[in-house]
């Protein structure tokens, strides 16, 4: 662990810790802000900083395609990858009819594995929660107390942890995303769709505007199966 830590640190060089002017043929350029406190900045600064956030925002959903594939390697002992079974869920929302919503956030819900193994329900519903339907979302956060149905007994976990929702609004939504896509989903020798399959939507979902109210349109139920 150390050496590897070293030897990420060695090939770390200068130039890319510290941004810089840059001439880029058409006189000077500012390509780095000028303040190194924030409190120092100015409105330019600022400006620049935004222009720069919103041109970083649009490889959202490609970074999140890498981060999923990333999950093929991750965590085994099942009969699939986290991968597979990402996979696997999304294809059973797409068979029940679900719509785009459902289907990109059944594809992430597993997403929070790699850097969240604690709370990857919260993680991913944060990911999720600007660009989908309040109802996709809380689902996505709450699901794992929901699964705990299938196996807590078996880990000295709590069975019906998911009790405590009883009563909202998306409660039987939870239950039958659990029942039909989650914890079905482990299953090596079904048909599952490739992640090129999903892609485009999940390009789709992620170019929205974020927290559109049209979009995340709370309190409102879709159905998960048609
Ligand atoms: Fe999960
Ligand atoms: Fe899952």
């Amino acid at each position: 662990m150390i050496a590897e830590h070293y030897r990420i640190t060695k090939t770390i060089e200068p130039n890319v810790l510290i941004a810089r002017f840059r001439d880029k043929g058409d006189g000077f350029k500012m390509d780095h802000v000028k303040f190194r406190a924030m409190k120092d900045g100015d409105k330019e600064d600022y400006a620049f900083l935004n222009e720069h956030e919103i041109e970083y925002t649009k490889g959202t959903s490609n970074k999140l395609l890498g981060a999923l594939t990333e999950l093929d390697e991750g965590l085994s002992g099942y009969q699939i990858t986290r991968l597979g079974h990402s996979l696997q869920s999304a294809t059973r929302a797409e068979r029940d009819g679900a719509d785009t919503d459902w289907i990109v956030s059944t594809l992430l819900h597993d997403i929070g594995d790699i850097f969240a193994p604690y709370n990857h329900d919260e993680y991913a519903a944060s990911i999720l929660r600007p660009f989908v339907r309040e109802q996709c979302t809380w689902v996505v956060e709450k699901h794992a107390d929901f699964q705990m149905v299938y196996y807590g007994r078996h880990v000295g976990a709590d069975p019906n942890k998911r009790e405590k929702h009883r009563g909202h609004i998306f409660f039987d939504d939870c239950v039958t995303f659990c029942e039909r896509w989650d914890q079905s989903s482990f299953d090596p020798e079904y048909d599952t769709l490739p992640i090129s399959h999903f892609t485009e939507r999940v390009h789709k979902v992620f170019a929205r505007r974020p927290y559109d109210p049209t979009v995340l349109r709370p309190g409102v139920r879709e159905q998960l199966v048609s």
